[in-house]
């Protein structure tokens, strides 16, 4: 084993954790090292999460408008159809362009991208084993953590990647399963339930809550639930798994709500029951690293674990796994690392449901802020008032802005509707500007938009007020 040449940071982990700290490390004139134990760059998120899925869910989003809704705006296609393969390379040649761009950022800044698998030797050395065989030891002042996480199984159930699979399976069907299971009616079994319903499964999901997605509004919830069902997406919730078990005629549940038990079978079942901290083989307890309950690595404000040289980002520490939400603290470790007071706003980090339609929030949900006991106004505007939704037939959902009773300002923004996922970044942008909602019910939006919505549910807690006065 060789001594390398002193690194100012290497950083275990080439995801959007990783990689972005890695650029901004570069910028701020570190000699850092990128250790990543795929060919690829880009992590889950562009390899097996939110880059691939997202092609996916374009594709089947296109055949359902080209085979059920031209028809209604006065266009003609008939004997529509699809291939999967073909959506297949598709997303393969997406996925191939954006880890290549993610490699040819970090080589103009001088990067040194290191292939292999990472493991912490003490505060400041990293033992890399090759693909070949071979070992580096690779000397540094500080190390970066950005591991990531992986998915939760079912203590029965083990993914066999063939009847049982983890989101990367789902997203590498063949053919379309007759009947997919879902377990778990979080963020992947809906992204991922809704690509194979579109294209022809009957897809079932198991969730143990009483309501899908239950980190969101109550209200974007529910319209959410009733949306999916109309597309004809079945739920069963308030609903546990007991055993799963693989037969010849598929995967065999068996769920139990209430009392009774009973046993459903799928062809193919997803399990996405939620992920945890990759924390496993990289050295932590050599180190002494310490983690909390949920396995995740303890970091301070400054995102340092207990030994002051290893800092940590991403799915690896505490707080939605979220790809942004890993880049900003990528972005704010190094940045404290080289004497900066950087932070993440976690109370403006924004989350999206990528379904049709999509659910976009950020900050408190109504719930939240009633539990909090803070005096709160609430404001709604429904798709179908809104004159460009109209135009595209996309009048389903609604935007829901909650706002203080005595002070005005935004506590969170909630919606379900086309093209929520970007309007989303105007409620952000308000919240980090600490804006009130008289601030957005003011701001000229174009007509005709959709983000039209956005200004009507604040000028809506506007007129709230001028009632009370
Ligand atoms: P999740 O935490 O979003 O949802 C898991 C769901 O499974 C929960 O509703 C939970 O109540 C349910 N559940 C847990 N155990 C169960 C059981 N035994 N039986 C039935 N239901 C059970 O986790 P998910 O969907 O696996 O996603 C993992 C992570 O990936 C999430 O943290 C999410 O933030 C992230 N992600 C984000 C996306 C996005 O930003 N659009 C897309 C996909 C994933």
């Amino acid at each position: 084993m060789t001594e390398d040449k002193k690194y100012d940071l290497v950083i275990i982990g080439g995801g959007p954790g990783g990689y972005t700290a890695a650029v901004r490390a570069s910028q701020l004139g570190m000699t850092v090292a990128c250790v990543e134990k795929h060919s690829r760059l880009g992590g889950v998120c562009l390899n097996a999460g939110c880059i691939p899925s997202k092609a996916l869910l374009d594709s089947s989003e296109l055949y359902v408008a080209a085979s059920r809704r031209l028809a209604d705006y006065g266009v003609r296609a008939e004997n529509v159809s699809f291939d999967v393969s073909v959506m297949m390379q598709r997303k393969h040649r997406i996925v191939e362009a954006l880890t290549g761009q993610v490699r040819k950022l970090l080589e103009a800044g001088r990067v040194e991208i290191v292939t292999g698998v990472a493991e912490l030797v003490d505060a400041h050395h990293v033992r890399v084993s090759g693909v070949s065989g071979e070992i580096r030891n690779l000397n540094t002042n500080f190390i970066l953590l950005a591991t990531g996480s992986r998915p939760v199984s079912l203590p029965d159930g083990d993914f066999d990647g063939h009847h049982i699979v983890d989101s990367t399976g789902a997203l590498e069907f063949s053919e379309v399963p007759q009947h997919l299971g879902v377990i778990g009616g979080g963020f992947i079994g809906l992204e991922l339930g809704s690509v194979w319903q579109r294209l022809g499964s009957r897809v079932t999901v198991i969730e143990m809550l009483p309501q899908i997605a239950s980190g969101l509004d109550g209200q974007i919830s529910r319209a959410l639930k009733r949306s999916l069902d109309k597309q004809g997406m079945a739920f069963r919730l308030k609903t546990r798994v007991n055993r799963v078990e693989i037969s010849a005629n598929g995967v065999n549940v068996a769920v139990v709500s209430g009392a009774a038990e009973e046993t459903l079978t799928f062809d193919k079942l997803l399990v996405a029951v939620g992920r945890k901290p990759q924390t496993h083989g990289i050295g932590l307890e050599s180190v002494g690293i310490e983690r909390d309950g949920h396995d995740a690595v303890r970091i301070n404000s400054r995102f340092q674990t207990n030994i002051a040289s290893i800092y940590a980002a991403g799915d690896i520490v505490a707080g939605p796994m979220l790809a942004h939400k890993a880049s900003a603290e990528g972005v704010a470790a190094v940045e404290n690392m080289a004497g900066m007071a950087s932070e993440v706003h976690y109370d403006t980090l924004p989350s999206v449901i990528y379904t049709n339609p999509e659910v976009a929030s950020v900050g408190l949900t109504e719930d939240q802020v009633k539990e909090r006991n803070i005096p709160y106004r609430a404001g709604t505007f429904p798709f179908t008032g809104n004159g460009r939704a109209l135009c595209a037939g996309d009048t389903e959902g609604l935007v829901k802005v909650i706002a203080h009773a005595k002070t005005d300002r935004i506590l969170g923004i909630h919606m379900i509707g086309h093209g929520a996922s970007e309007m989303i970044a105007e409620g952000v942008m308000a919240m980090e500007m600490g804006a009130s909602s008289e601030d957005i019910a003011r701001t000229v939006h174009s007509h005709p938009t959709f983000s039209e919505t956005l200004m009507a549910a604040a000028a809506s807690i506007q007129r709230q007020m001028s009632k009370k006065s």
